[in-house]
């Protein structure tokens, strides 16, 4: 059923799913003609901002989702996933699950999304009927809960730059964000990984304005208080709605992360492009708050907030990935 040449175009299309800060943590293992196994690479993390592996987990879950769906495209569909945490061995591969595929299935709508998802991360066209017409349409997605444009979304953005500000000032938080960001294009690393800096919409001025305000000139431009009015979120809210991604308590990060890359496909599948604001989500004080403002269906929990909106046209995905040869071992 699956050769490893089919392997590859499913772990292909597998890898265009998001994972936090670009780490890619996900490797794939064929194991026979119906079984795979999903490994984690041990050595990409992000202890600060995740102490707890749980976007890392997630992201494993959003890599899964994209498999499932690959495999829906190739008139395939993965019927069992076992987990199978064993310690990692010394090459820093451990294994999470072992997936059984079998023949057949329906393909999922949501996977003709996939190519053209990306972090959009720039402004949006103004407001317009085919912006209200893909609001009024996501209304009834699962997992969402949409804020409309307008002043609650002008609210929600300044809380992000609060929570964004709170994050950035601590140096160990603002050093390994640092650490992932490829700014010049000279980066070796520029299309293998990380936030590079056309993903993250900047130019090449920006990019050397960014290097200095998050390296060495941050403590300075603090004192002087200059860091807050440069944070982003507030100028990019016009324009844009917000949706509060929330799913079941105590759920698996794994599960968890499979609804994010479908939450996040069905915005696209609308016509709209999307990023998370993970800060809103992580810092208690802006959590909560969010939750006072618009308050979620019982038993659920704040995952993550989209900010979501048109994208300007032309707009493609600046996508940097690993190759083949490196996810699959
Ligand atoms: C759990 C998780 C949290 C994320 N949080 C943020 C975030 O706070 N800000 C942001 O700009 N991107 C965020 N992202 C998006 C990733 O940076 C993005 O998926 C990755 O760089 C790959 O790029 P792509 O989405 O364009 O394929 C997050 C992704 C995941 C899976």
């Amino acid at each position: 059923m699956l050769d490893s040449d089919l392997f590859r175009t499913l772990i292909a299309e597998a890898s265009l799913a998001p994972s936090v800060h670009n780490i890619q943590p996900t490797r794939w293992r064929l194991l026979a003609a119906d079984a795979v196994l999903l490994l984690e690479d041990e050595r990409r993390r992000v202890p600060v901002a995740d102490p707890s592996g749980h976007d890392v987990r997630l992201s494993h879950g959003a890599a899964l989702e994209g498999l499932s769906l690959a495999c829906g495209r190739h008139g395939l569909r993965i019927v069992r996933v076992e987990m199978d945490e064993r310690p990692g061995d010394a090459s820093g591969l451990r294994v999470i699950a072992r997936l059984t595929l079998a023949a057949g299935g329906p393909i999922d709508p949501l996977a003709a999304a996939v190519a053209s998802r990306h972090s959009w991360r720039g402004r949006f066209q103004p407001i317009d009927a085919l912006l209200q017409d893909a609001l009024g349409k996501l209304a009834t997605a699962p997992d969402l809960l949409l804020v409309p444009p307008g002043p609650a979304v002008a609210d929600i953005a300044e809380l992000a730059d609060r929570a964004g500000f709170h994050f950035l000032s601590a140096d160990a938080h603002r050093r390994e964000l640092f650490a992932w960001m490829r700014l010049s294009r000279s980066d070796p690393r520029y299309d293998r990984d990380g936030l590079n800096a056309q993903a993250m919409g900047f130019g090449p001025i920006e990019a050397t304005g960014v290097s200095l305000v998050l390296g060495p000139l941050f403590p300075w431009l603090r004192r002087i208080g200059l860091v807050e009015p440069l944070s982003r979120e507030r100028s990019k809210a016009t324009h844009g709605a917000m949706a509060l991604f929330h799913r079941p308590e105590g759920e698996d990060p794994l599960e968890t992360g499979r609804a994010f890359y479908r939450a996040w496909l069905a915005i696209v599948a609308q016509g709209l492009g999307a990023c998370p604001v993970s800060v809103l989500a992580d810092w208690p004080v802006s959590s909560a708050a969010l939750v006072a403002r618009h308050p979620l269906p019982a038993g659920r929990r704040l995952v993550n907030v989209f900010r979501l909106g048109r994208v300007p046209p032309g707009a493609g995905p600046a996508r940097a990935r690993l190759p083949l040869a490196e996810l699959i071992v």
